[in-house]
């Protein structure tokens, strides 16, 4: 059982590092801004999201927490149960089953604004008719479900968090990179360098992890199939392969296209014999099931067949490092909060449907951070 102060030690740092949530904090409990609303949370339940809770409750609302499968950080979901105002239904050992009941819980809570990570929750309001206000979606994978199996389905605003090219560029780039790295050694406590990486997916996030492994002496290949990507990949000096080909002479292979599969029964008879193999992107991105059982090495890593799995195959950064730094979410996290005022205050304002950042929140949360860094002083 995860000790209360355990969690609470890490949120009490990790609140001393986040001064854009600190004076939105001060703000919501002056404004009140959710007061009276029910706001159905999905989030990695982790320090930097608890902080960003307190900020939420201190608008107003009650919250319904859950987090995504082997990303709960049980200290804090421990720390966050205590709180008043809040329900949490999380913890680390939670699989794909256990995280749709927490989903389905959160639903029968009947509330009325969402903040969403992956689109479970929206998909779920949709599905069951539940009337919504107002949402925001955090990450890409969320983004890309409402532009596919939920598009013209949403009958509420939607702000996609990730839609803002700030947060692409701190977050997906400069925050998921250097972590995914980390969260590797971690699990492995492995050499980077002369270390032959394969990264499927150049997007946002992809490049900031090829960028971060060559910067410690990796040898990158990128397989990536958007052209546009493939050739700035090409011009950051990675080697740019198919997958058929980069998979056998991979020694690690890293996930994050923001789709599924990319790692099926086939790709698993091009790979060699003891190839690590990981995920960066929000929904596991390696067919879970074609790896058939496992036998656990070690906490991190586990062997299925001639491979050997980092992290469960979920988000390598958060189930074995501790997610992207405190600053970085600091940043993403009052893009959330700033955007769920302004819907909450506001919701006609809105469109139907997802939509981008308010223009005046990216600028009002790029002074602050610039305002914050020391490196602007
Ligand atoms: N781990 C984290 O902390 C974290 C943080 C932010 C986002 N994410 C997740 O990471 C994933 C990627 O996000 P992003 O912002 O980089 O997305 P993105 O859309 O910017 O980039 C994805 C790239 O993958 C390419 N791609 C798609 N399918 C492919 C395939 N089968 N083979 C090769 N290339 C393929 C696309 O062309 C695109 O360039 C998403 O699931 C997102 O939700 C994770």
């Amino acid at each position: 059982m995860a000790r209360v102060a355990d969690g609470a030690d890490r949120v009490a740092w990790t609140r001393t590092n986040m001064p854009l949530l600190a004076e939105l904090r001060r703000e919501y409990a002056d404004e009140r801004p959710l007061a009276g609303r029910r706001l159905g949370m999905c989030l990695h339940v982790e320090p930097k999201t608890a902080v960003l809770v307190e900020v939420l409750l201190a608008g107003g609302c009650e919250i319904a927490l859950t987090g995504s499968p082997a990303t709960t950080d049980d200290g804090t979901a421990a720390y966050l149960d205590g709180l008043d105002g809040i329900e949490v239904w999380a913890a680390n050992a939670d699989d794909q089953a256990a995280h749709a009941a927490h989903i389905e819980r959160i639903l029968d809570w009947q509330p009325d604004l969402l903040l969403d990570n992956g689109a479970d929750l929206i998909a779920g309001v949709v599905r069951r008719g539940i009337p919504v206000t107002a949402a925001t979606e955090e990450t890409t994978s969320g983004a890309n479900r409402l532009k596919a199996e939920l598009e013209g389905r949403v009958p509420f605003p939607v702000v996609v968090i990730d839609d803002s090219p700030l947060k692409r560029l701190i977050e997906n780039t400069y925050g998921v990179g250097p972590t995914v790295v980390e969260g590797f050694m971690r699990a492995t406590n492995l050499l980077v360098a002369a270390t032959t990486f394969c990264v499927v997916g150049y997007g946002a996030c992809g490049r900031g992890v090829a960028r971060a492994l060559r910067n410690d002496g990796a040898s990158v290949i990128v397989v990536e199939r958007n052209p546009v990507k493939a050739l700035e990949a090409a011009f950051d000096g990675m080697r740019v392969l198919e997958l058929e080909r980069a998979l056998p002479e991979a020694d690690v292979v890293i996930t994050v296209t923001g789709t599924t599969g990319v790692i099926g029964r086939s790709e698993l008879a091009l790979l060699r014999d003891d190839v690590l193999l990981a995920n960066a992107g929000h929904f596991s991105e390696i067919d879970l099931e074609a790896l058939g059982p496992g036998e656990a090495l070690t906490v991190h890593v586990s062997r299925h067949g001639k491979v050997r799995l980092l992290g469960r195959g979920e988000m390598l950064n958060l189930t074995s490092a501790t997610g992207n730094q405190i600053q970085v979410m600091d940043l993403g996290f009052a893009l959330q909060a700033r955007s769920l005022r302004e819907l909450a205050r506001d919701p006609a304002r809105f469109a139907l449907g997802p939509q981008p950042v308010p223009a005046n929140v990216d600028d009002a949360v790029a002074r602050g951070m610039l305002g914050a860094l020391s490196a602007t002083r």
